[in-house]
C-alpha cells in the first residue's frame, strides 16, 4: 500500500506522494517510529452563541478549551470520554475540518493550524478521517467507485494502472469484492460500509488517521471485524491512528497510549498499561468501573462499580477550578477554585487532579466537600452477575446498534452526507473549515448524538 505507486500530479502543485508537506519522504514507512507526527499546544474551539436580530455573540460553547498532546508515527492514541466532551471536535480540529479558536497544530513540524485551501492540499493527502456513521458518510447517489476514486481526482492524483484499478485493489485491502465497483452504499451492510470509508480515507496513502468512534454505530457482532481490519491495516502500511470512541473496551484493544477528555479538557494522558492498572483521575477511575470485565476468571469476584450522576455540564459555562469537581467525589475546595495542570506524576502519564488516585496527593489537608459524597454511587457487583443498567449512566453514549444514534450523529452541524464524504476526500473540507468560522448556529446545539 505505501509503496511507490508512480502517481502523477496534474493539475495542482503538491509534492509527489509519498513526500510530506513538509519535504520528509516516502509517507509511512519512511516516517521514524516514535517520532513526533502531530503535535497539538493550546488547541482551543469556541462555537460562537448568535441570538437576537443582529445576531451578536452571547457568549461562546467551549468544545474544546486548551489541549496538549503529541502523536507519534506509527503509534495509535485513542481518546475516550462521554459524550459532549469535546472528542469528535478536537478530531475535526486536528484534521483541519475546523479552524481553531486558539493554540496550535503541527504536522510534521510544519504549523498547519490556520493555513487555507491552498496551503491545506498537500495536507490533505496525509491526514484523512473516519467517521462515526456509515450510513451519512457515503453519499447514496454515488457508487463505490466513485466514492473511493474521488480523492484521486479532487487531488488530480493518477495512479499507476489507472483509478479504477487502484480503486479494485483497495476495496480488496479492506476486505471487500473488487466487482462491486459499480454498486451504491444501499447494497451493502453497515460494516462494509465502514470499510468503504476505510477504503477512502487509505486512497492517498495518509500517515495519520483520524477515527471518530469508527465501530459505534455498527453492530456489536461486527465491531470486533472492523476493529481488527484497523488493526491490520496498521501494522500492514505503518498508519498513525488517532482513535475516538466512548466505548473503553474498543479503545483498550486498539490503543498504544489513552487521552481521558472531560469538558473540552484532556485530564489524563497516560500509555495503555498505566491507565488501565492505576489510573489516576478520578474520571478516568469512574469511566473504567464501569466497564464489566471481560475476564472469566474474575467472573463471581465481588467488585464496586462508580457511577456518576447526571450529566457533563455545559461547556457554555464550564464548573470553575477542576471542570469535574461537581461529579467528582474527592472533591475539596481548592478544586473549586483553582484548576488543576496536566502534569507528569509517573513516567509516561500525566493527570491533572489535586488529589489524583494511585499518587500523592497534590492538595494535602483539604476536606472533601459534603456534597461531593453525594456525587457518586458505589454499586457492588458480585456472584458472577453483570450489572445489567448500572453501567450505562458513565458510558452515556447512544445505543451502540440503534440506527437512532446514527441519525443524531448525521444531524450534527458539521456531518451531512455530502459534507462528511467531501471532508474525507478533504477538499471540501477546506471550505467548511473556513465556514466554521463564526458560522455557527445562532443556538448552541447540545451534544448531537446524545
Ligand atoms: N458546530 C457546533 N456549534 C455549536 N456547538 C457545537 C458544535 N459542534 C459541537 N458543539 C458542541 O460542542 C460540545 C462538544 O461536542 P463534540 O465534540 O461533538 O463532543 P463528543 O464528540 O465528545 O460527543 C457539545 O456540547 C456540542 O454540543
Ligand atoms: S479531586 Fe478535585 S481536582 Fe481531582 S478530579 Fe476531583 S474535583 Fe477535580
Ligand atoms: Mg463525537
Amino acid at each position: 500500500m505505501s509503496e511507490d505507486k508512480g502517481v502523477t500530479d496534474n493539475d495542482v502543485t503538491i509534492p509527489a506522494q509519498g513526500k510530506g508537506a513538509a519535504g520528509q519522504g516516502v509517507l509511512n514507512k519512511e516516517a521514524a517510529p516514535g517520532e513526533v507526527l502531530l503535535k497539538v499546544s493550546g488547541l482551543q474551539k469556541h462555537f460562537p452563541i448568535r441570538s437576537g436580530l443582529l445576531k451578536r455573540q452571547t457568549g461562546s460553547v467551549k468544545a474544546v478549551d486548551g489541549i496538549d498532546f503529541d502523536v507519534r508515527s506509527g503509534e495509535t492514541l485513542g481518546v475516550v470520554g462521554e459524550s459532549g466532551c469535546g472528542k469528535s471536535t478536537m478530531g475535526r480540529l486536528i484534521t483541519r475540518l475546523l479552524e481553531p479558536t486558539g493554540g496550535s497544530v503541527e504536522f510534521e513540524g510544519r504549523d498547519i493550524t490556520h493555513l487555507g485551501v491552498r496551503g491545506m492540499r498537500p495536507m490533505r493527502r496525509d491526514v484523512q478521517m473516519i467517521f462515526q456513521d456509515p450510513y451519512s458518510s457515503l453519499n447514496p447517489r454515488h457508487t463505490v467507485g466513485g466514492i473511493i476514486s474521488a480523492p484521486f481526482k479532487l487531488q488530480g492524483v493518477k495512479p499507476e494502472g489507472g483509478i479504477r484499478k487502484e480503486v479494485q485493489r483497495l476495496l480488496e485491502v479492506v476486505g471487500l469484492n473488487p466487482e462491486h465497483y459499480n454498486r451504491y452504499p444501499h447494497e451493502f451492510s453497515g460494516g462494509q460500509r465502514q470499510r468503504i470509508g476505510i477504503a477512502r480515507a487509505l486512497a492517498l496513502n495518509p500517515k495519520l488517521v483520524v477515527a471518530d468512534e469508527p465501530v459505534s454505530a455498527l453492530d456489536v457482532s461486527i465491531q470486533a471485524q472492523v476493529v481488527n481490519l484497523l488493526d491490520d491495516l496498521q501494522q500492514e502500511l505503518g498508519l498513525t491512528y488517532v482513535i475516538i470512541a466512548h466505548d473503553l473496551s474498543v479503545i483498550r484493544h486498539v490503543s498504544d497510549r489513552i487521552a481521558v477528555m472531560y469538558l473540552g479538557k484532556i485530564v489524563e494522558l497516560a500509555d495503555r498499561k498505566s491507565l488501565y492498572s492505576a489510573p489516576m483521575h478520578p474520571y478516568t477511575t469512574a469511566l473504567m468501573s464501569a466497564v464489566p470485565v471481560p475476564d472469566p476468571k474474575r467472573r463471581g469476584v465481588k467488585s464496586e462499580r462508580i457511577l456518576l450522576k447526571g450529566d457533563v455540564p455545559s461547556p457554555i459555562s464550564p464548573p470553575s477550578g477542576c471542570r469535574f469537581h461537581t461529579r467528582c467525589w474527592k472533591a475539596t475546595e481548592v478544586c473549586k477554585t483553582q484548576e488543576p495542570v496536566l502534569v507528569e506524576l509517573k513516567p509516561g502519564q500525566r493527570v491533572a487532579c489535586h488529589h489524583p488516585e494511585n499518587a500523592p496527593d497534590q492538595a494535602p489537608g483539604e476536606a472533601i466537600l459534603p456534597e461531593a459524597r453525594e456525587s457518586i454511587e458505589v454499586v457492588t457487583i458480585g456472584e458472577g452477575a453483570e450489572p445489567s443498567e448500572p453501567v450505562a449512566p458513565v458510558a452515556s453514549e447512544p445505543a451502540e446498534t440503534e440506527p437512532a444514534a446514527a441519525t443524531a450523529e448525521s444531524a450534527a452541524p458539521a456531518e451531512s452526507a455530502a459534507t462528511a464524504e467531501s471532508a474525507a476526500t478533504a477538499e471540501a473540507a477546506d471550505g467548511k473549515g473556513g465556514a466554521s468560522r463564526g458560522d455557527a448556529p445562532e443556538e448552541p446545539q447540545e451534544s448531537t448524538d446524545k
